[in-house]
């Protein structure tokens, strides 16, 4: 989280003030969560929104939504955090990795090596902030009449080429968890324009809409049907509705913050990762390239005891292909009917063999990942340090 204030405060009091902390108070009662749902919504230019517990769970309502399941293949980056895979395996889905290009992103010509006659949907993931090549991907999903998901977890406020990231896809998916732009500590939501694929959507994320007065009416028989439950409560809908409110700021912080730092280590001749739309970053990180994975460590291990908030993303905890993979080659399922590879002809081993990842793991090794500080202070000292 990058900034919350008296807004939020107040925004808190104000609701636990109503004792009614429930996302549903009946036909026509516009809640706090309803009227996030479609703040959001227009902030991306979208014709619905869904709030929900998670980034995760908002990938699996979308999925759910567009009817995707066993025996369906899915394409996933090898950069991702591991949720967007566990996702596409929540749904029964096969998740097909490919590698990433020089934007550290999902590589476009990859991608359509990848595809097969099950291929069902595409999850580009803008990683760190960073857009992926959003008209590459769009076409080739258009040709092959792909679903295409957007994971934008990191990158809420980003657009491509002007349009808002998370609206160009059919469905855009955000995560409020406690490292996202914007945050209530957890939480999720989706976007899209299909009205079918909303209320599925909303049904995939409650179980018990279709029997409460508040939408019951709303649903017909394509979209009853047995669902879960990622509902939150008013409390996450409040502290959203003032966060998004912020996010332009945020942004615009972050991109000034991040330009400035850009060019100093510009100056110091370091090299950055190319970008598929420079002016639609969120500002959040610079991704700096070396020759090699000992270079990047060694930098960055410099740089962290200078004070900058350097990771190499070797480290990462989970979010590179080598650090999750073996979940899915080994078949970690607790219950083995739940394993969806028993739907596949695809073989783990070979899907997943190391080599595959081969041109990822050379790049992403050689990376490391320069948080932008959000402080003006903590600006000053960061640059203090790349001037020296
Ligand atoms: C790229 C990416 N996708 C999905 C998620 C999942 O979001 P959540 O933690 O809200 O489930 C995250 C969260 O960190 C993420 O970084």
């Amino acid at each position: 989280m990058y900034e919350a204030g008296k807004e939020e405060l107040e925004a808190v009091a104000r609701l636990l003030s109503t004792q009614k902390l429930f996302r549903y108070q009946g036909p026509g009662v516009a809640t706090e969560c309803q009227s996030f749902e479609q703040e959001l919504a227009s902030f991306m230019g979208q014709d619905f929104g869904l709030l929900m517990t998670s980034g995760t769970n908002a990938l699996v309502a979308s999925m759910i939504a567009a009817g995707i399941g066993p025996g369906d293949e899915v394409v996933i980056p090898t950069y991702t955090f591991f949720a967007t895979a566990a996702a596409v395996v929540t749904v029964g889905a096969i998740p097909i990795i490919v590698n990433v290009d020089e934007s550290l992103s999902l590589c476009p010509k990859e991608l359509a090596e990848a595809l097969t006659d099950r291929t069902k949907a595409v999850i580009p993931v803008h990683m760190d902030g960073r857009p992926c090549d959003m008209k590459s991907i769009k076409e080739l999903c258009l040709k092959n009449n792909l679903v295409l998901i957007e994971d934008v977890a990191q990158a809420i406020g980003g657009h491509y080429q002007g349009q808002r990231l998370g609206s160009i896809g059919d469905f855009g998916c955000y995560s409020f968890n406690q490292d996202k732009i914007i945050s209530a500590g957890e939480g999720g939501a989706l976007v899209c324009r299909d009205a079918l694929a909303y209320k599925r959507a909303q049904n995939a994320h409650d179980a018990c809409c279709v029997f409460g007065a508040t939408l019951r009416e709303t649903f017909d028989k394509d979209s009853v049907f047995v669902g879960g439950s990622m509902r939150v409560s008013e409390l996450t809908g409040a502290i959203l509705r003032v966060q998004l409110q912020r996010l332009d700021g945020i942004i615009n912080q972050l991109r000034s913050h991040q330009a400035q730092l850009e060019k100093s280590l510009g100056r110091a001749g370091f090299a950055l990762a190319s970008k598929n739309c420079k002016q639609g970053d969120c500002g959040t990180s610079i991704m700096v390239r070396f020759s090699n994975p000992e270079e990047a460590l060694a930098q960055s291990k410099r740089w962290t005891e200078l004070g900058l908030r350097s990771l190499p993303i070797s480290i990462r905890p989970a979010h590179a292909v080598w650090q999750w993979v073996h979940l899915l080659r080994e078949e970690k399922f607790l219950n083995a009917k739940l394993n969806p590879y028993q739907w596949s002809s695809r073989k783990p081993r070979e899907l997943y063999h190391p080599l595959n990842f081969h041109p990822s793991v050379e790049r992403l090794m050689s990376t490391i990942k320069l948080s932008v500080p959000y402080s003006p202070e903590e600006l000053e000292k960061q640059l203090a340090i790349l001037s020296t």
